[in-house]
């Protein structure tokens, strides 16, 4: 029996997605207060997409919230572990998902879904398996400890048509290592919302990062 396979169409979904900004901010709520003024001090600094984990009770609330009240951004959920968790997070309004892993389980209901995933992959083995089902766009993560830009070069030569979003330890001094590779698309990073800045409330300072990544990065990914 041959399996279901991802239409091309949600690679261009994500490519859609990843074009419109270098960095999505991986952002991890800890009250529901804070998540409209720091969403909207991303959005006026440039970065329109955001991810928005699901690692605290108040994540689906922000993601319901965000929808509702910024429709300028394109809000997506993050550490989505299982099916259950991505209908979830579908159903308060998430444009995307991200997964750490790629199980089974989550690549069969991505391909289901109309809402498009990336799947999380760290190894070569990883990637052929979600190949085979059709998926050609990744987050690779953990990025830095997972091999960093060498891994991914090395990744571009048995498989030319894959795109990466790298994610984990990466930070604005390295993003554009990353940045100028050709299978990358974009990366994503919790750097721009520092703990210090966010229980300061200092929204304008998260507004002025936004700003200087996109001013840094922002010819990385057009190249
Ligand atoms: C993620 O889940 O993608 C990472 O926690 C983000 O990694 P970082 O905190 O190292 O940027």
């Amino acid at each position: 029996m041959s399996l279901q396979t991802l239409s091309p169409q949600t690679s261009q979904q994500i490519d859609e997605l990843c074009a419109l900004s270098p960095v999505i901010p991986v952002l991890t709520f800890n009250t529901l207060e804070e998540a409209l003024p720091i969403a909207e001090a991303l959005v006026e600094g440039g970065l329109t997409v955001l991810e928005v984990t699901l690692r605290t009770p108040v994540a689906l609330d922000a993601i319901h919230l965000l929808s509702d009240k910024l429709p300028e951004a394109h809000v997506g959920a993050g550490t989505v572990l299982d099916q259950e968790q991505y209908k979830t997070a579908c159903d308060a309004g998430s444009r995307f998902i991200v997964t750490p892993g790629a199980t089974d389980e989550l690549l069969q209901y991505g391909i289901e879904s109309d809402i498009p995933l990336l799947p999380g992959v760290q190894t070569i083995s990883e990637l052929m398996i979600a190949y085979a089902r059709g998926y050609r766009r990744f987050k690779f993560f953990p990025a830095e400890v997972a091999g960093g830009t060498a891994a991914l070069k090395a990744y571009a030569g048995p498989l030319p048509d894959i795109r990466f979003c790298p994610t984990g330890g990466i930070r604005l001094e390295t993003a554009a290592d990353y940045l100028i590779l050709s299978n990358v698309m974009c990366v994503g990073g919790s750097w721009l919302t520092p703990a210090d800045r966010v229980a300061d409330k200092d929204w304008a300072a998260i507004r002025q990062l936004a700003r200087d990544t996109v001013f840094k990065l922002r010819s990385h990914q057009l190249a």
